[in-house]
């Protein structure tokens, strides 16, 4: 038997046991004639001590422990003359009878404790030693129960899990494919899947009613802290159910969630439609941990001769309270946030609403004080605080004022890592047009089903056709998203048709989905939540990454095994990418 307990569950009440334990070396003290040893494992850190006094070899021993060594001991658990509070081991040591060396280990490149002096990337390159932290391991730890939580709750609910092909066809979800070259069928390439969409609605036309997978998914796409190119799913499809009846199972699990994890009893979930949201939010993931919802002024704004405002399709405000005291200096620097190339405002209007009720404003030479109390009125501002504007194009300048209210939200302390705000938003476009391209894409994926009451638009109006597609937002991160799908065959025909497919393209990419559709497809929908995301706002992280066992760094890479690599020039010919090459005329 290698250990009798872990090193994180003696305690006082165990005093006088004889234990073994096993673990890795974190810290060796000395003391006069005493040696203190950390030994950790997954559970913990328990103090070990030897006494020069009682056993000199054995002390001596232990004085050539290295850091990380994996040591097993025997000894006798003892009251701690100076207790560590700490520690839930903090009130008991092990008087250690016997020390046995498993492994010695190198220095490592980092301390292995909560603070560590490692650097990202140096950490990243020795993640197995990183996952050795507390921090680390703990959000792999939340990972696992919410994972598991998710599979009994919809096991409770009915649902199946069935695993779908990593090896697919091309499914079009927005992102570029990840490909596999065919070595039997030269000049031939799977693709990984982006998700796991059509089985699960190949599935529904299996009868299987309820399915749900915890799936790898692959995109290749331009990495952000809540994007990785592998990342984890979970992907739910339901059949015989209406919007209302995904909305209902999957805000359950979620208050589930919430509830099993945190301890915390969510209300009801809002619902919120897209139109609404980029309205007062300029986002289809509003953070509405705070309000400032945005006021537009445009019609106040209008024949004062100030052209910048006149010229503009949209004019609006936000209201920071308690901001008119913002110095110049603070304003500065806000300006300087709108205008940066990521957020793209040409200039920022403010108005200080100040104490003792009179206006000030950047725009003072055009707009009287009763212009200005008009605009603050229609905000609901009060002396004290402070009005920022933005205008021009109205779908630009929305996200643009979005970005300002998520800034000054973070300024004011409004965006606290332990409230948590979840909403649905319903109703988006079907479509979207690419005006570069001039042609339309579906905003959520081809198989989204309009809105019954708007498909006549779909002929003369596609841009203003709303799907029965919905995400679950909270915080103001997307973390799950989904519609009610078409499963009717000629509005799938209509569907590609307006997305600017051929008849033969439509057959070719998706002829096995449509063939399936011949053959009695029920009514479903579903949605698919991103666990990582899910994760990492649970534990309160900046980037997904920290919630992966073996994340990819922002350039997509394993810096620890380095993948991606070159290949053996024997393994790349027997994958005759040539034929493929030639087959395109290259
Ligand atoms: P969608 O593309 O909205 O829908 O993805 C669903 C959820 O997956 C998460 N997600 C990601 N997480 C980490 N890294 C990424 N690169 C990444 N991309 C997406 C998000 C998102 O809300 N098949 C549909 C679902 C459906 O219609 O049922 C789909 O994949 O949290």
């Amino acid at each position: 038997m290698y250990r009798s307990h872990t090193c994180g569950e003696l305690r006082l009440s165990d005093k006088e046991k004889k234990v073994t334990l096993a673990g890795w070396v974190q810290r060796i003290r000395r003391m006069g004639g005493m040696t203190f040893v950390d030994l950790r494992d997954r559970y913990g850190i328990t103090q070990l001590v030897f006494n020069q006094d009682v056993n000199a070899g054995l002390c001596t021993q232990a004085g050539h422990l290295g850091r990380e060594w994996v040591v097993q001991i025997e000894g006798t658990v003892a009251e701690r003359a100076s207790k560590n509070a700490a520690l839930p081991t903090g009130d008991i040591e092990i008087i250690v009878d016997k020390l046995t060396v498993l492994n010695s280990a190198e220095v490592p490149p980092f301390t292995i404790e909560d603070e560590t002096d490692g650097g990202d990337d140096l950490r990243m390159k020795y993640r197995y030693l990183d996952l050795r932290r507390n921090a680390v391991r703990s959000n792999l730890e939340l990972r696992h129960k919410m994972a598991f939580e998710v599979r009994r709750y919809l096991d409770e609910q009915h649902f199946l899990e069935v695993e779908t092909p990593i090896l697919i066809k091309s499914t079009p979800e927005g992102a570029r494919d990840f490909v596999v070259p065919s070595r039997m069928n030269p000049g031939q390439f799977y693709a990984l899947p982006q998700s796991p969409q059509l089985f699960k609605q190949l599935l529904m036309v299996s009868g299987f009613d309820r399915y749900f997978q915890i799936a790898k998914c692959f995109r290749d796409e331009d990495l952000r802290a809540d994007r990785q190119p592998e990342f984890t799913q979970i992907d739910c499809e339901m059949s015989f159910v209406q919007q209302e009846d995904v909305l209902q199972v999957f805000e359950g699990m979620t208050k589930h969630l919430f509830k099993y994890i945190k301890g915390i009893d969510l209300p009801d979930f809002p619902r919120m439609t897209y139109a609404d949201a980029m309205k007062y939010y300029g986002s289809d993931k509003p953070d509405t941990r705070f309000g400032m919802r945005f006021v537009e002024l445009k019609d106040l704004t209008e024949g004062r001769n100030f052209v910048v405002f006149d010229s503009a399709e949209y004019v609006a405000a936000i209201c920071a309270e308690g901001c008119a005291t913002y110095t110049r200096k603070q304003l500065d620097a806000l300006t300087d946030f709108v205008k940066r190339p990521q957020i793209g405002a040409k200039g920022l209007v403010y108005v200080r609403c100040e104490a003792d009720g009179t206006y000030k404003s950047s725009v003072d030479k055009f707009y009287s004080q009763e212009d200005l109390a008009a605009w603050a009125a229609r905000c609901g501002a009060k002396p004290g605080d402070l009005l920022l504007l933005l205008c021009g194009e109205k779908n630009k300048t929305q996200k643009q004022l979005g970005e300002l209210r998520l800034e000054m939200g973070s300024q004011l302390g409004l965006r606290d890592k332990n409230t948590y705000s979840c909403l649905w938003v319903v109703d988006f476009p079907l479509l979207e047009k690419d005006e570069e391209l001039g042609r339309y894409f579906a905003m959520h994926h081809p198989f989204t089903s309009p809105k019954p009451e708007d498909i006549p638009l779909l002929d003369s109006d596609p841009g203003a056709v709303r799907a029965n597609a919905y995400d679950m937002v909270i915080n103001g991160v997307e973390v799950g998203g989904g519609s009610i799908r078409i499963h009717d065959s000629a509005l799938q025909n209509k569907m590609f048709e307006v997305l600017g497919f051929t008849e033969e393209k439509a057959q070719e990419q998706f002829g096995f989905l449509m063939n399936a559709f011949k053959y009695g497809a029920p009514p479903h929908g579903g949605l698919a939540f991103g666990l990582d995301r899910f994760v990492s706002l649970f534990a309160g992280l900046d980037s997904i990454r920290d919630c992966i066992a073996f994340p990819k760094n922002n350039s997509g890479r394993d810096v620890m095994n380095d993948a991606p690599a070159a290949i053996d020039p024997e393994q790349l010919e027997e994958l005759n990418l040539e034929i493929h090459l030639k087959n395109n005329g290259k």
